[in-house]
C-alpha cells in the first residue's frame, strides 16, 4: 500500500533581498527546515509541535506543494505536492489559525454552501455534510450568525468544517488553536480525533503550546 505521507531529508532554504542603502540591496538566506524526514503510513492524527520560527508552517507549506524544498523529496497520496499538485489538490484540506479564510460580511452558513461548490458538491450535498459536521463540532445553533460576531472558538470550528466539507483525505492544520485557551484547544483537539475516528482521515497539525503535548500522548514530531 502506498503511505499516506513521506518526507526523505527535505531542507528549505528561502532566499530573500533587503534594501541596503537607496540603490543596492543584499541577498539574505534563511534555512528555515535542514534535513527532515518522517513518515506516515495509516490514517493518525499528529502532531508537530515547535517554537516560533522552526519552521512549521514552512513543513505544512512543503507538504502542501506551495513551495519546493530546496533538497529532498516529498511524496503525499503518491505524489510530488509541488510538480503534481492538481491530482492532489481535491484530497487536502488545509487551516491556518493566523490567515481567516471565512469572510466576516457572510453567514458561516452562506461562505461554506457557496464555497463548496468548487468541489464540485451537489448542493443536497453539501446541505447534509454542513448539518452534520456543524453537530458534530457543536456550532449549529451558530450557522446562520454573522462570522465577524462568532467566537475565536467557533469561528476556528467554522474554518476546519469550511476546509473538511469535501472529505479530504489529509487535512493540515497551521496552529489552529492560536489564542485559544487550554480548555478550548482540548476541544478542537479532541473533535478533530473524533473526526478523524468518523472518516479515517489523516490529520497534522502544528502548534507552538509544549501543554498541547499532552493532548498527543504518542504522536508528536
Ligand atoms: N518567504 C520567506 N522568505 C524568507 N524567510 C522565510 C520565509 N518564510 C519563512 N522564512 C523564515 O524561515 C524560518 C521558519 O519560518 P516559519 O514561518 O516556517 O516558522 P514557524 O515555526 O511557522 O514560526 P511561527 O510559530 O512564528 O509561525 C524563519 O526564520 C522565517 O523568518
Ligand atoms: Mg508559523
Amino acid at each position: 500500500m502506498i503511505p499516506i505521507l513521506t518526507a526523505t531529508n527535505i531542507s528549505k532554504e528561502f532566499i530573500s533581498t533587503e534594501p541596503l542603502g537607496l540603490f543596492k540591496r543584499s541577498t539574505k538566506k534563511t534555512a528555515a527546515l535542514n534535513n527532515i524526514s518522517f513518515s506516515i503510513e495509516k490514517p493518525t492524527v499528529l502532531a508537530v509541535i515547535g517554537a516560533n520560527g522552526a519552521g512549521k508552517t514552512t513543513l505544512l507549506k512543503l507538504l502542501l506543494g506551495l513551495v519546493e524544498p530546496t533538497k529532498g523529496e516529498i511524496k503525499l497520496l503518491g505524489y510530488d505536492p509541488y510538480r503534481e499538485r492538481k491530482k492532489i489538490i481535491n484530497q487536502l484540506g488545509f487551516v491556518s489559525g493566523q490567515k481567516r479564510m471565512l469572510n466576516p460580511d457572510l453567514t458561516a452558513y452562506d461562505y461554506i454552501s457557496v464555497s463548496s461548490l468548487f468541489y464540485e458538491l451537489e448542493p443536497q450535498e453539501i446541505e447534509t455534510r454542513l448539518h452534520h459536521l456543524s453537530e458534530l463540532f457543536e456550532v449549529t445553533h451558530r450557522l446562520h450568525s454573522l462570522v465577524r460576531n462568532l467566537s475565536l472558538g467557533e469561528t476556528i470550528k467554522f474554518e476546519i468544517i469550511a476546509s473538511i466539507i469535501h472529505k479530504p483525505r489529509v487535512l493540515f492544520l497551521d496552529e489552529p488553536t492560536i489564542g485559544l485557551d487550554f480548555s478550548s484547544q482540548s476541544t478542537i483537539v479532541s473533535l478533530l480525533k473524533q473526526y478523524h475516528e468518523e472518516e479515517n482521515v489523516t490529520i497534522l497539525l502544528t502548534s507552538h503550546y509544549a501543554k498541547i503535548f499532552k493532548l498527543f500522548p504518542k504522536n508528536s514530531l
